[in-house]
């Protein structure tokens, strides 16, 4: 079943906190020279129109991006971030994480972004056409089996996005051993995961994500958490919020990660919160 589409949530307040995660990753991997590969496994179609019927519907994006368009940030991650991010806004539009990668990697740099919707991949080509020439690579596949299949790169330096629908429960399981998996043949990959944060309504899926965080603990890479609530975790909630554990995170992210939501969190809303907090410390 594939039946989740990104345009209804794209620019919104989970986009927020993967994509300034992702972002941190990518500028600490430029921070030398040598070439490195980027994965996204759950790629979805690249690029967002406010403007289509779907990203219309809710407007999710008013509560994410939106609020901090031309805010001129104090702190150099998010600004970042809104600088890339406000080249697409002017236009209605949003750009998913495949086109953030493509934006951000350098020449040499490679991309491979994986996508199974054939509908969502059809626009990722369309959307990466741009872009062609440029060692950015897009697979219609699936993202789980195409990171056993591509990994470790040469050299052996990157980092891979998971951010999957999560629309079956059966998911999170899938999450924890494809990364399972990976760091058998790559132990030092630089891992992003996102999650979202749900109340007691959702059911089956309800406690999913932190036990999806603990299996992930457990394989003993270190590794920390940041979340970013935007409403109170009540019984009817629903997706209170969301976000990323990062495997073998580059050094100093957890600092510039945690001002930029702390900063964030100020214009998003005056319900939101967040928090970063070690789960395997980096000795
Ligand atoms: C949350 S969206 C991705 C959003 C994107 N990462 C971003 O940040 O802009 C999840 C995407 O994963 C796709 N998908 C679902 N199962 C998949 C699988 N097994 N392999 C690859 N893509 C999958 C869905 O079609 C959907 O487009």
């Amino acid at each position: 079943m594939l039946s989740y589409q990104h345009a209804f949530h794209a620019g919104n307040h989970a986009d927020v906190i993967k994509h300034l995660c992702w972002l941190g990753v990518i500028k600490a991997l430029k921070k030398k020279d040598k070439p490195f590969t980027l994965y996204d496994s759950h790629a979805g179609a690249g690029l967002y129109d406010f403007t289509d019927s779907l990203s219309a519907k809710n407007k999710e994006y008013k509560t994410g991006v939106s609020s901090l368009s031309n805010v001129s940030a104090s702190c150099e991650l998010l600004n970042d971030y809104i600088t890339l991010c406000q080249r697409f806004v002017d236009k209605d539009a949003y750009p998913g994480s495949p086109i953030i990668s493509v934006e951000l990697k350098r020449d040499h740099d490679v991309l491979h972004a994986m996508e199974l919707h054939p509908g969502e991949y059809a626009k990722l080509e369309a959307n990466f056409a741009a872009y062609a020439g440029h060692h950015s690579h897009c697979h219609k596949r699936d993202g789980f089996e195409g990171l056993i299949a591509l990994t470790p790169p040469k050299p052996n330096r990157g980092a891979i996005l998971i951010d999957p629908p999560y629309e079956r429960a059966n998911e999170y399981d899938d999450v924890v051993s494809g990364i399972e998996g990976v760091l058998k043949r790559w132990q030092q990959a630089q891992i992003v995961v996102w999650y979202p944060l749900l109340s007691e309504r959702a059911g089956a899926k309800h406690g999913a994500s932190e036990r999806m965080c603990e299996a992930l603990s457990a394989l003993g890479a270190p590794c920390f958490k940041a979340e970013m609530q935007v409403a109170e975790n009540t019984h009817d909630a629903g997706m209170y919020g969301s976000g990323v554990m990062v495997i073998n995170p580059p050094w100093q992210l957890d600092t510039t990660l945690s001002v930029a939501m702390n900063e964030v969190t100020g214009y998003i809303g005056e319900n939101s919160t967040c928090r970063l907090v070690w789960v395997n410390e980096d000795n």
